[in-house]
């Protein structure tokens, strides 16, 4: 167990006002938040057997009315993308990109139309190199009539993967399809794979030229469906954070892969587990999922506008392991309101202890760097019946946390104006138990 850098807490989250400078096309303020469809319905292009489940225009047609019809674009989800295998095997005659003309006969710029005539956004999938993944055409030595391409389709987000190039001519490819992006005039969110596939071979990675040319960019490998997955990927960011965290701001994402919640490997708690931690992270909200098949539970949490607007904080500070104890991690983001000296912060307490038994830990908010003197208002973002409390730094706290589960708090700094007008029952010392 280890109680590292609690004193160096503060010192260290201000730092995090030193900024890189960021893609400047006024885009990705706040990390993305929409639906892709990789994860779930991968390469499925037999749409025989697969109707509901191909990579198809329909696919993308029923993701936008369902992320109306159920609630998502209400609460923020707002990009729609398409990922690899919409393509068909050849070019066009003129050399440009076509759709799968089965699969997506009336083509993209009618899907787009489509798409934001729900008020929603159209993202889509290449790759840098001379193929995508799964073998489609690749952008390499396209670049130009690629990026007027998607202009002319009106899209709205792309996602650039990283196969079939030498990793380290990326350092050229993804800044010079960035150029061609923007000398379309199109608004067009970045998104890049760059960074995972040159730190999987050993080469060092740029980040400052990451930031300036992508507004969100690929850390890791591709998120599986499992638990394990998820949970390496944490632990990795953990180990990578000192140096990840400094790369995230307003318009420049670290991005660790999709959302699993609602499909299948991912029990109620883990779920809870995933979005604690994406919003700590800052990390795009990109659901991947049967829209029309997600369980209600599981939809509260990807619904859960509480922790919507911790992933959303407009300060845009990536959030951290601070330290982790008798098996539970202690995650922390500083976020609005702030005062001169103090943040708020989201608290997640992740459980990562496998006996049956819920674990009671507590702590204090001092100890968690929680040092504002006029204290602050707790609120259990997972629970509707926690009514919030008011804590002062040395005021212990309790949390009852599930195994594999977590127990997500925000923090609210109150001022010294508030403290005064405002009538605050003293409760210093007390305990409180969240769970
Ligand atoms: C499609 O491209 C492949 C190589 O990528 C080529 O072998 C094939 O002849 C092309 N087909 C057509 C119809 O152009
Ligand atoms: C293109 O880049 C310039 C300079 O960085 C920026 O001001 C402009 O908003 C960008 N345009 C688009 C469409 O991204």
């Amino acid at each position: 167990m280890l109680h590292f850098s609690r004193n160096n807490l503060c010192l260290a989250f201000f730092l995090f006002s030193y900024s890189l400078d960021a893609l400047d096309n006024g885009l990705a303020l706040t990390p993305p938040m929409g639906w892709l469809a990789w994860q779930r319905f991968r390469c499925t292009i037999d749409c025989e057997t697969f109707p509901d489940e191909c990579i198809s225009e329909e696919l993308f047609k029923r993701a936008a009315d369902l992320l109306v019809s159920e609630g998502y674009a209400n609460v923020g989800y707002e990009y729609v993308i398409i990922d690899d295998c919409w393509l068909e095997a050849n070019r066009s005659a003129e050399g440009k990109l076509q759709a799968d003309k089965k699969r997506f006969p009336n083509g993209i710029k009618a899907l787009a139309e489509y798409i934001h005539s729900k008020g929603l956004k159209l993202g889509i999938y290449e790759d840098v190199g001379t193929k995508t993944c799964e073998g489609y055409p690749g952008i390499e030595g396209h670049e130009e009539m690629d990026a007027n391409t998607f202009a002319e389709w009106d899209i709205d987000y792309i996602k650039i993967d990283g196969c079939f190039i030498d990793e380290r001519r990326m350092d050229k490819g993804f800044p010079q399809f960035g150029k061609f992006l923007n000398k379309t005039g199109r608004p067009i969110v970045y998104s890049c794979c760059w960074p995972f596939y040159q730190d999987w071979k050993g080469i060092n990675v740029n980040y400052k030229l990451v930031s300036e040319n992508c507004n969100l960019w690929r850390t890791n490998g591709d998120i599986q469906e499992s638990y394990s997955s998820l949970m390496n990927i944490v632990d990795m960011i953990a180990l990578k954070q000192d140096s990840w965290v400094l790369n995230a701001g307003p318009g420049h994402w670290n991005d660790p892969d999709m959302l699993l919640i609602g499909n299948f490997a991912l029990s109620y708690e883990q779920s809870k587990t995933q979005m604690a931690l994406w919003a700590i992270l800052a990390a795009p909200l990109m659901m991947s999922n049967k829209l029309s098949s997600v369980r209600l539970e599981y939809k509260s949490i990807l619904q859960n506008t509480d922790i919507i607007k911790v992933n959303q904080d407009k300060l845009g500070i990536q959030g951290r392991r601070i330290y982790k104890d008798q098996g539970i991690e202690v995650w922390v983001r500083p976020v609005e309101p702030k005062s001169e000296k103090y943040y708020s912060y989201a608290i997640a307490f992740v459980n990562r202890r496998t006996e049956g038994t819920p674990y009671l830990y507590s702590t204090s908010l001092r100890d968690l760097g929680l040092i504002n003197p006029e204290g602050y208002i707790i609120k259990n973002l997972y629970s509707n019946h926690t009514v919030s409390k008011f804590l002062e730094p040395n005021s212990l706290i309790k949390v009852l946390t599930n195994p594999t589960g977590v127990v997500f708090l925000k923090a609210r700094i109150v001022t010294k104006q508030q403290r005064i007008t405002k009538y605050y029952e003293e409760i210093k010392n007390n305990l409180f138990l969240f769970m």
